[in-house]
């Protein structure tokens, strides 16, 4: 009896053995069902699962996950694939229970907003063999479980947080942002949630690891020597971290493709074993404290693209391989000290766009074979020892666009053939020994932005057509030889902002009246040359003009009296012919004519010799022509006083002549409504047509000079007059002002797509104001900001910035308007000086202090920043801006839903510069907020970097 009934069972255990690989699914498929459902559940409600429920019944246990947006499952229904990258997905990874998927080969949560730690159980995914968590806000450090992982492939976690890439990029010209006052950006950046810490020795385990990718993080201490371990390992991203320590000297034996360690606190020497590895395409060691020699076989395998090792200690020889290394792309070594030939060192590479070997021991020189790198946009050797002439050859190099050969021993004439550079914008050539002339035709070079040939032998005179250079920004043409006069043309370099800088040659004749054009020059030096004659008036109406050199030359006459002149030292006038004016130790201009007084200096002495009564004749005679003057200057002064009283009070300036008051009442139908494009909180904005078919918008006024007295009238209008000289891109001109006993009103460049307010308020609109766009019109605010704060002097302040003010034109590009206007523009306070402001716009300690500062605009700023992302003002999130409460703000978050992520990772980067500026400018502390020289800068740095 016994035996049949064990015959059964055992029957039965067989037939439950051979029946459990089929049945295993069903259970395991329902506990991924309610891991999953509790981690949904634990997100609360989000829309992109929706799909998570059981189609058939409500009974969520029982529901089939292979069907959910976002999960793959295999053959017999395990899941194997987790996918909610680029989702929106809001939320922790807490409550997902890892241990429920134990056939899970992928797991993708990149680009959301996921925030919280990395779940040490994540070492549960026994089968894992792709992990990407990066661009989210994952913080805390990497658990050692991860070790677990072994038959993992790929992990990225790379940018989580908002990027530290701005504030530890390599900038162009080496500088920092900590450089630029920006402190308190880095602050901001260090309470951001990143992921962070040591990175544990365990990921040596992960034996089938291929690519590591920890970029844009926190991490710090050493690189774990275990990573030389993983024999397939070929990408290791480390750059822009903290790390620490050497590169461990078994890395020599791996297989790396993609080495990149920049912008670390990384040192010594390179192990010389990395020259075996000889797959390398991309190999990075940029800004870290490196020593020692390169490692010579870096291109052993004759694949390396691009190379960077800028900014290090290195020293020793230019790696021998890299002469017959054609593969290169970009390779940047400045900022070291090498030794080497730029000639033998170096061979042709055609693909090579980039290369930057400046500031290094560099000898020998400009070979032809350098023009044979026909793809070549940027070449700089500048700061070596570099002689011998620049070859002919260089005009070949067609996309050349910025040459830097600077603090080198060059010499010989500067070849004519580099006028065939026609993508040129840079053009350095200073402190060397480049001797003949500046070349002619050097107007021909459309794109040229800076031209730098200070500290030279070059003779003869400026070429004329240097004016032709348009886009010229700084022309620097100092310690040279230069004789004749200054062209009057380099008047018409209107885009000349940084400097001009003429001073050390032997320039005669007078000074260019036309000079006074450059509206937007800040540095101008004349010194040390033999011009003559008067300093023109127009030198005092340079508007952006901080300092002047004038010192040592034969000049006379009275100085104009503008800011410019007064601020710089006594000694930018010093050593002169006969200058005087009111400021400095300058004579006083006490003549009719400054030239007789300066003619009289010179002969004084001979005068007292002759004879003591001429002296005393003379000496009436001054005092004679003293009180001539002053009689004049009282008249005239008397008539000044009351120009606002005459009947027809009439300042359109600098607007064309003909048009006259009753156009504008014609145009407008006498101010009809049917004009009227926008009424603001204090004045009707219309839109009129002149006779000449220009389009203007006027702004009516309720008579703002009505009850002023005399003293602000004068200086109502003189603020006037200023502000129609001011020129910049970003801001709306005002061409003038106009009031007659009914209307008075100004009168502004037309802006054809209206205001910022209006454009993001409407659907369609927004959506063409796209995110590139978006990005444009934010740092067309902030170039006009910093424009009128520290280029303008006395500095000038808004005072109600906000996305009413900011009007765009035909290209969606933005102007802001109603500069330095915008305190008399509000109606209903008698004084016209109290302080305007939008309500949701002014910064808080404005309404204890009533002080108003530039930081008042900054905050200001700050806000339209977020409306500009956000496509709405960014009310809730305003109040609760203390430090700790930023932590948690998102990029993904603070974007306007009604336009899609942006795919474009330089756009993201973009954005979110712009949310970690802003976020800084809303500072409750004014003095933490930045300049918005120091924003505009940023961005500028940031739109240019691109990449490291
Ligand atoms: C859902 O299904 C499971 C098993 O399939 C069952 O145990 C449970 O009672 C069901 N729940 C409801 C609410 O129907
Ligand atoms: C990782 O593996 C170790 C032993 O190999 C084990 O003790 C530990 O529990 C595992 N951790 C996780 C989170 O799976
Ligand atoms: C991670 O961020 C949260 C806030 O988002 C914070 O409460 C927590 O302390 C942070 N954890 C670490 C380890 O920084
Ligand atoms: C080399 O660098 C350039 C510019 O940074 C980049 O566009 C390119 O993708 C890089 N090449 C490789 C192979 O990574
Ligand atoms: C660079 O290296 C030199 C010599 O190797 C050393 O004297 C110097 O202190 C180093 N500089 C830095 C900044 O590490």
């Amino acid at each position: 009896m016994a035996n049949p009934v064990k015959y059964q069972c055992l029957a039965i255990a067989a037939w439950v053995v051979l029946l459990l690989p089929f049945c295993r699914a069903e259970p395991s498929q329902n506990t991924e069902a309610e891991a999953l459902l509790k981690w949904k559940q634990s997100l609360g409600n989000q829309s992109i699962m929706s799909s998570w429920v059981n189609p058939a019944s409500n009974n969520s246990t029982a529901s089939n996950p292979c069907k959910w947006l976002g999960i793959t499952c295999n053959k017999v229904g395990n899941v194997i694939e987790l996918n909610l990258a680029y989702t929106g997905l809001q939320g922790t990874l807490l409550h997902l229970n890892f241990s429920s998927f134990p056939n899970l080969l992928r797991l993708d949560l990149k680009f959301n907003k996921l925030t919280g730690p990395i779940p040490a159980d994540i070492g549960m995914l026994s089968n894992l063999q792709f992990l990407d968590l990066s661009t989210n806000s994952l913080n805390g450090t990497v658990p050692i479980s991860l070790g677990n992982l072994t038959k993992v492939v790929e992990i990225d976690v790379s940018r989580n947080g908002l990027t530290g890439k701005l504030w530890s990029g390599l900038f162009p010209d080496g500088t920092s942002p900590a450089k630029t006052g920006l402190i308190s950006l880095q602050r901001l950046l260090a309470q951001t949630t990143m992921l962070g810490g040591r990175i544990p020795s365990e990921v040596g385990n992960m034996k089938n690891l291929e690519a590591l990718i920890l970029d844009n993080n926190y991490f710090f201490g050493p690189i774990p020597p275990s990573l030389g371990n993983l024999s397939k390992l070929d990408t290791l991203r480390l750059n822009e971290n903290q790390f620490s320590g050497n590169i461990p000297r078994n890395f020599g034996s791996l297989k790396l493709i993609d080495l990149r360690l920049f912008i670390n606190k990384l040192s010594g020497p390179i192990p010389e074993e990395i020259g075996n590895l000889s797959s390398l395409v991309v190999f990075s060691l940029a800004v870290n404290n490196f020593s020692g020699h390169l490692p010579q076989q870096m291109c052993r395998g004759g694949k390396l693209v691009n190379f960077t090792a800028a900014f290090n200690n290195f020293t020793g020889p230019i790696p021998k391989s890299l002469k017959n290394c054609t593969s290169l792309y970009r390779v940047r070594l400045e900022n070291n000290t090498l030794t080497g030939n730029v000639d033998q060192d170096f061979g042709v590479y055609p693909n090579l766009t980039y290369i930057d070997l400046s500031y290094n021991r560099l000898r020998g020189n400009i070979s032809s074979k350098w023009s044979e790198c026909q793809n070549l946009t940027v070449l700089k050797i500048a700061g070596n020892m570099i002689d011998g002439k620049i070859p002919e050859e260089i005009g070949l190099l067609k996309k050349l666009g910025e040459l830097d050969l600077s603090y080198n021993q060059l010499s010989g004439e500067i070849p004519t053939q580099i006028l065939k550079l026609s993508a040129l914008s840079s053009l350095i050539l200073n402190n060397n020994n480049f001797s003949g002339y500046i070349p002619m035709g050097i107007g021909g070079l459309p794109e040229l932005q800076k031209l730098h040939l200070s500290s030279n032998m070059l003779i003869g005179r400026i070429p004329d057509q240097v004016g032709d250079c348009f886009r010229l920004l700084s022309l620097n043409l100092s310690n040279n030889l230069l004789n004749g006069t200054i062209p009057h043309n380099i008047g018409t370099l209107s885009a000349l902002q940084n400097f001009l800088d003429l001073s050390h040659n032997l320039l005669s004749g007078e000074i260019p009246p036309q000079l006074g054009d450059l509206k937007g020059l800040e540095n101008l030096n004349l010194s040390h040359n033999n011009l003559t004659g008067t300093v023109p008036d127009s030198l005092g109406k340079m508007l952006s003009l901080s300092a002047i050199d004038l010192s040592y030359n034969c000049l006379e006459g009275p100085l104009p009296d503008s800011n410019a002149f007064r601020s710089s030292p006594p000694e930018a006038f010093s050593n002169n012919k006969a200058l005087c004016g009111e400021i400095h130790d300058l004579r006083p201009c006490n003549s009719t004519s400054a030239k007789r007084n300066a003619r009289d200096t010179d002969h004084k002495l001979m005068i007292i010799v002759v004879s003591a009564v001429g002296s005393l004749f003379f000496a009436i005679v001054i005092l004679g022509c003293i009180v001539v003057y002053f009689c004049k200057y009282r008249r005239n002064q008397q008539e000044d006083e009351y120009p606002l009283r005459s009947k027809n009070l009439f300042s359109i300036r600098n607007f064309d002549g003909k048009v006259a008051y009753e156009d504008i009442i014609n145009a407008t139908d006498d101010f009809d409504d049917i004009h009227c494009i926008g009424v603001g909180g204090s004045a009707k904005v219309y839109q009129a047509k002149l006779p000449s078919g220009q389009v203007v918008a006027v702004k009516k006024l309720s008579s703002p000079t009505e009850g002023m007295e005399i003293e602000d009238l004068k200086s109502f209008t003189s603020e006037i007059a200023t502000l129609t000289e001011i020129r910049h891109r970003n801001i709306v001109k005002l061409y003038g002002f106009c009031s007659h006993g009914r209307h008075s009103f100004l009168v502004y460049e037309f802006m054809e797509r209206g205001s910022l307010a209006n454009i993001l308020s409407s659907e369609k609109g927004a959506k063409e104001l796209d995110w590139a766009q978006r990005v444009k019109v934010v740092k067309g605010v902030a170039y006009a900001l910093s424009y009128m704060h520290h280029d303008c002097m006395p500095p000038i302040i808004h005072r109600d910035i906000s996305s009413k003010n900011v009007l765009l034109d035909s290209e969606l590009e933005a102007h802001v308007s109603d500069f330095g206007t915008a305190r008399f523009l509000k109606q209903g306070s008698s004084n016209w000086t109290t302080v305007a402001g939008t309500f949701g716009y002014i910064a808080p300690e404005f309404s204890y202090t009533m002080a108003v500062t530039e930081k008042c605009d900054v905050y200001s700023f700050g806000v339209l920043a977020l409306e500009v992302l956000k496509g709405s003002h960014p009310r809730e999130l305003i109040p609760s801006l203390h430090p700790s409460a930023r932590q948690g703000i998102q990029l993904q978050e603070e974007l306007d839903p009604r336009l899609s992520f942006p795919r474009d990772q330089k756009i993201v980067a973009d954005l979110e510069a712009i949310l970690k500026l802003a976020l800084s400018c809303l500072c409750a502390d004014p003095k933490s907020r930045p300049s918005m020289h120091g924003v505009s800068q940023i961005l500028e740095l940031e739109m240019r970097m691109g990449n490291n």
